[in-house]
């Protein structure tokens, strides 16, 4: 396992009226992917942005240097029609709850037969077990830290085990999934959340209230290495 820790800044803490300018800012600041977070306000208790949205920002996603993949994360239900919007608005990643899709394979085939990676999103409260018979499809698995539908939540702490939990599938599975965690995600806990297992963490209030978002994703991304680091040299 390598030690390199993506980190996906979260856009739902983000200037709304600037967003262009935001993604650009994050992409200087050594983001990996922009995270994108749909919600509306039935699957949970908040409404934010759709597929025009993502594809307004995409061509502020491209650098020089880089394209930056956008992490579309929806909490939304159902979810078939919109993957299809968001895939054509330009997502290099869909992941949804498994509580909001009748058809969980149906809709993981659908994400990646339009040629996007594919995710799957578990609540802290979500068993393990909707992982069993879909791992061979899953790109991504994503471990929520909080319950999902606001920003600026406090981490969920019976999550690290849960990581550990989801890492050793991973492993066992000797596939090349992507462990994300979203959530109250902090430099102060990064270490915790790398050591567990995770290799892409999201943070949204921790990167853009501060408004130093090169040394917050620097600081973050340094604390989730170490603690990778110290993971990998215990095994
Ligand atoms: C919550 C969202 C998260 C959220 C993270 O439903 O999925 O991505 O924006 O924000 P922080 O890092 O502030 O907890
Ligand atoms: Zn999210």
């Amino acid at each position: 396992m390598s030690d390199s820790v993506r980190i996906a800044p979260s856009l739902l803490s983000a200037d709304f009226a600037r967003l262009g300018e935001e993604v650009r800012a994050v992409i200087a600041a050594g983001a990996d992917l922009i995270h994108f977070d749909v919600m509306d306000n039935h699957y949970v208790p908040n409404l934010t942005i759709g597929p025009q949205v993502c594809q307004a920002i995409k061509p502020y996603c491209t650098t020089q240097a880089a394209s930056v993949p956008i992490d579309v994360h929806l909490m939304i239900k159902p979810v078939d029609a919109m993957i299809a919007m968001f895939a054509q608005a330009g997502a290099g990643i869909i992941s949804f709850h498994p509580e909001a899709s009748e058809h969980i394979d149906r809709s993981l085939q659908l994400i990646q037969s339009l040629g996007v990676r594919a995710g799957l999103v578990l609540n802290p409260a979500t068993p393990l077990h909707c992982l069993d018979h879909v791992i061979d499809r899953l790109d991504l698995i994503l471990l929520m830290s909080v319950n999902p539908g606001f920003g600026g939540q406090s981490f969920i702490e019976s999550t690290l085990p849960k990581i550990e939990a989801v890492r050793r599938r991973i492993d066992a599975s000797g596939r090349d999934i992507w462990l994300e965690v979203d959530g109250g995600v902090k430099s102060d806990n990064a270490a915790r959340i790398g050591s567990a297992g995770a290799d892409t963490l999201v943070a949204g209030s921790a990167i853009f209230n501060g408004g130093q978002y090169r040394q917050a994703i620097h600081a973050i991304r340094t604390q989730a290495s170490a603690g990778r680091q110290a993971r990998v040299t215990l095994q």
